[in-house]
C-alpha cells in the first residue's frame, strides 16, 4: 500500500460503478477524504457494498489491518450532492462511456469545483482534449485511466490532452505514485495505448472463434499459457464487458479512420442479444451455470 507522500487532501469520484468504487476505495485506503458521487441511492449503496466487500477481503488476507480497513470505510462518503466538489483538489469522472453523459458531468463538475482543482476522466477511449474543451479549465483536465480491478492493478495510464498543463500532469503522476500505483504517460490519440493494443487482440480472438479456428476454451488457454496472460482474451472481454469492447473498437475505427479496427460481427451480435459478459451473466461464457 501507499506511503502517502503525495496525495490530494480530498477527492471526489463521480460514478459508483465498478471503476468508480474501485478508485474511491483506493484513495480512501490511502488516507484521502473521499466522496463517491452518483445520481441514485441504489447505485451508491451498490458501490459502497462493493468497497466493503473488497476491504474485508484485504483485511482477511492481512494486506490491510482491521484499523486500516475501518479507516477507509469511514473516509468514504457516498453522496448524490455535487456540492461536495467545492471541497476537493481532484475530481475523477468514472461514469458511463458516452460523450454526452461525460460532457454533462464535466460541465457540472467544472462549475462546482474550486479553480485550482484538477478534473480527471477515467475514460478508456474518449478524447481528453474534447472533454477539456467543454470546460473552462482545459489546462487542468487530464486522463487517469485505472485498470479493473482497480484495488489490485498497478497501472494508471495518464493521458495528456492538447491543453493539459505540465503542472497538472506532474500532480497526477505524483498522486498516482502516492496511491501505490505506477503511472505511465500517453498522449491523446484514440484508445491511448492500453486499449489501442488490447482491443485489437480481443477482437482478433472473437474473429478466431467466429471462423472456427478453435473453441473459446482453446483460444483462451493458448493465450494464457502461451503468452503468460492472467486471463485469456475472451474471458477478459467478458470481464471488461462486451459492450465496452465494441464501443472502444468503434472509437478506434472512427478516430483512426481504419477498417482494421472494425468490431467482429460475433462480438456485436452478442451485444445486440444483451449478452454483455459477466455483468449480465452471459457473454462468450455462461456464468449462470458456471463456465
Ligand atoms: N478486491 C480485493 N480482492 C480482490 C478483488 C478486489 N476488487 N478482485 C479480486 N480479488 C481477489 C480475489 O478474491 C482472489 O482472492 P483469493 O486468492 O483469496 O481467492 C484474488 O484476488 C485472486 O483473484 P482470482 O482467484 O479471482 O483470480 P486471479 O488470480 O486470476 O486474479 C485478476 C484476478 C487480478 C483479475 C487477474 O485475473 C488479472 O490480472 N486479470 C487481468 C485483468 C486485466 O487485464 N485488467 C485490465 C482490463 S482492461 C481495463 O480495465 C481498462 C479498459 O479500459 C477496458
Amino acid at each position: 500500500m501507499s506511503t502517502f507522500q503525495s496525495l490530494p487532501k480530498a477527492v471526489a469520484v463521480i460514478g459508483a460503478g465498478t471503476m468508480g468504487n474501485g478508485i474511491a476505495q483506493t484513495f480512501a485506503t490511502c488516507g484521502v477524504d473521499t466522496f463517491m458521487v452518483d445520481v441514485k441511492q441504489e447505485f451508491l449503496d451498490r458501490g459502497v457494498a462493493a468497497v466493503h466487500k473488497s476491504l474485508a477481503k484485504f483485511a482477511e488476507k492481512g494486506v490491510l489491518t482491521a484499523d486500516q480497513a475501518d479507516g477507509a470505510r469511514k473516509r468514504l462518503v457516498a453522496t448524490s450532492d455535487m456540492g461536495c466538489l467545492a471541497k476537493v483538489d481532484l475530481c475523477i469522472e468514472a461514469v458511463t462511456e458516452s460523450l454526452d453523459v461525460k460532457t454533462k458531468v464535466f460541465q457540472a463538475a467544472d462549475a462546482a469545483m474550486p479553480s485550482h482543482a484538477i478534473l480527471a476522466s477515467n475514460t478508456s477511449s474518449i478524447s481528453i482534449t474534447v472533454l477539456g474543451a467543454k470546460t473552462k479549465r482545459a489546462d487542468r483536465v487530464v486522463g487517469m485511466h485505472f485498470m479493473n480491478p482497480v484495488p489490485l492493478m498497478k497501472l494508471v495510464e495518464v493521458i495528456n490532452g492538447n491543453d493539459t498543463s505540465a503542472a497538472t500532469t506532474e500532480a497526477v503522476l505524483a498522486w498516482s505514485k502516492g496511491l501505490g500505483k505506477i503511472p505511465v504517460s500517453a498522449n491523446d490519440y484514440p484508445g491511448f495505448v492500453a486499449n489501442r493494443i488490447l482491443m485489437p487482440m480481443i477482437n482478433e480472438a472473437a474473429f478466431a472463434l467466429m471462423e472456427g479456428v478453435a473453441t473459446r476454451e482453446a483460444i483462451d488457454e493458448i493465450m494464457k499459457l502461451g503468452m503468460n496472460h492472467p486471463m485469456g482474451p475472451l474471458t477478459l472481454a467478458d470481464f471488461i464487458g462486451l459492450d465496452v469492447c465494441v464501443s472502444i473498437l468503434d472509437v478506434l475505427k472512427e478516430g483512426l479512420g481504419d477498417d482494421k479496427y472494425r468490431a467482429c460481427p460475433l462480438l456485436r451480435r452478442l451485444v445486440h442479444a444483451g449478452h454483455l459478459g459477466r455483468k449480465t451473466g452471459k457473454g462468450f461464457y455462461d456464468y449462470k451455470q458456471g463456465k
